[in-house]
């Protein structure tokens, strides 16, 4: 499949990493309206001139493409989509959709309406701290959940003048929705509404709110907390987050990069046991590519597409309505029609 990558920034670096050691994937166009951007992409990766683009249309002009990778700011996202769909490409964009949840309902029509496979790239459901926890709650090893707390506490996205620093609500959007999604997933429940409040500290260094506490219940009476705060000078989380699972037969807590299931009540069932995580065979972004190519390959929505992936953007809008509004937000009003 050949590609063109679409933003050569910081996450298009890593990307292009991704593609290059992918056997199934040529990418075939670097795109940037930054010279200085195509610049430094060229130099790490040693990229010949003649597949460095200011823009899509320019590269279409020159090269042949089968799909497009769209690692630029959340706020071009629907432009590239439009962009991609309009030149028959499928689209590989990274998550969040958009900052803006209209546009990314435009952005799924448009897909569905060239008929375009398109996937979100929600990295981290693709680790085995999720897919093992996940499988674990199917096999019923602390029963029925009913309560999960997510904490996030980093120095998030530090560096001045990116569109983190700058945009509205930049932890729930660009943050929150990697953890909203692995909620949907590693509890395999669909949301129904949110409860949310938002904040800066004194010393905070984005223009939008990164601090939060969004309360989000899901279907099946399961309740869930995510508190987060993306200016946090002391301990720092996992990027996956500090979760607890509880459910009648004990937790499943992540400490740091493992997995624990406890049961302290009743004492004479007591367990203390680090749960082996799975051994997939790829993680992480290799996961996804691999995910988005058997996809094209046997015709099938990826794991991740657009579609499913309005319901976990719904979340951060709901949470965002939530705390403007300071009512609980429905997801079938963000949803709509
Ligand atoms: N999945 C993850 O874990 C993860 C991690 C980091 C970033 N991201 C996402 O990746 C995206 C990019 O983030 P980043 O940190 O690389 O940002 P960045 O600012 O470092 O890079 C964005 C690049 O896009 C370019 N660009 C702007 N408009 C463009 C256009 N119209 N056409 C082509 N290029 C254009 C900019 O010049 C810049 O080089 C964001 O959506 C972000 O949320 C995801």
């Amino acid at each position: 499949m050949r590609g063109i990558v679409v933003g050569l920034g910081g996450r298009a670096r890593s990307w292009i990493s991704v593609c290059h050691k992918n056997k199934d994937v040529e990418i075939v166009g670097y795109v940037d309206p930054v010279p200085e951007q195509r610049a430094k992409a060229a130099e790490q990766f040693n990229l010949p001139g003649a597949q460095l683009f200011p823009s899509i249309s320019d590269a279409l002009q020159k090269v042949q493409a089968d799909f497009a990778l769209d690692v630029t700011p959340p706020k071009i996202h629907e432009a590239v989509a439009v962009e991609a769909f309009e030149a028959g490409l499928h689209l590989i964009g990274e998550k969040p959709l958009s900052d803006d949840f209209e546009a990314a309902k435009r952005i799924v029509k448009a897909s569905k309406a060239a008929g375009k496979t398109h996937m979100v790239t929600q990295n981290y459901r693709f680790g085995s701290q999720p897919r093992t926890t996940h499988r674990l709650l199917k096999e019923g090893v602390i029963g029925e959940p009913a309560q999960v707390t997510v904490g996030f506490y980093r120095a998030w996205a530090t560096r001045p003048g990116t569109h983190y620093t700058t945009m509205p609500y930049p932890l729930i959007t660009d943050m929150g929705i990697h953890h909203f999604d692995l909620l949907r997933y590693v509890m395999d429940r669909e949301p129904l509404r949110v409860y949310a409040r938002t904040w800066n500290p004194p010393w905070g260094f984005h223009a939008g709110d990164a601090g939060h506490t969004a309360v989000i219940d899901f279907d099946g009476g399961l309740v869930t907390t995510h508190h987060a705060l993306g200016s946090s000078t002391g301990k720092q989380s996992p990027w996956n987050g500090e979760w607890r699972i509880e459910g009648p037969d004990g937790s499943l807590t992540w400490e740091e990069n493992k997995i624990f299931w406890t049961r302290a009540y009743p004492p004479d069932q007591g367990i203390r046991e680090e749960m082996p995580l799975d051994d997939l065979p790829l993680l992480g972004q290799d996961a996804i590519l691999a995910e988005f190519i058997t996809a094209l390959r046997e015709g099938r929505e990826p794991e991740c597409s657009g579609t499913d992936n309005l319901k976990s953007l719904a979340i951060v809008f709901a949470a965002i309505q939530s705390s403007i509004e300071k009512r609980t937000v429905e997801i079938a009003e963000i949803m709509g029609a």
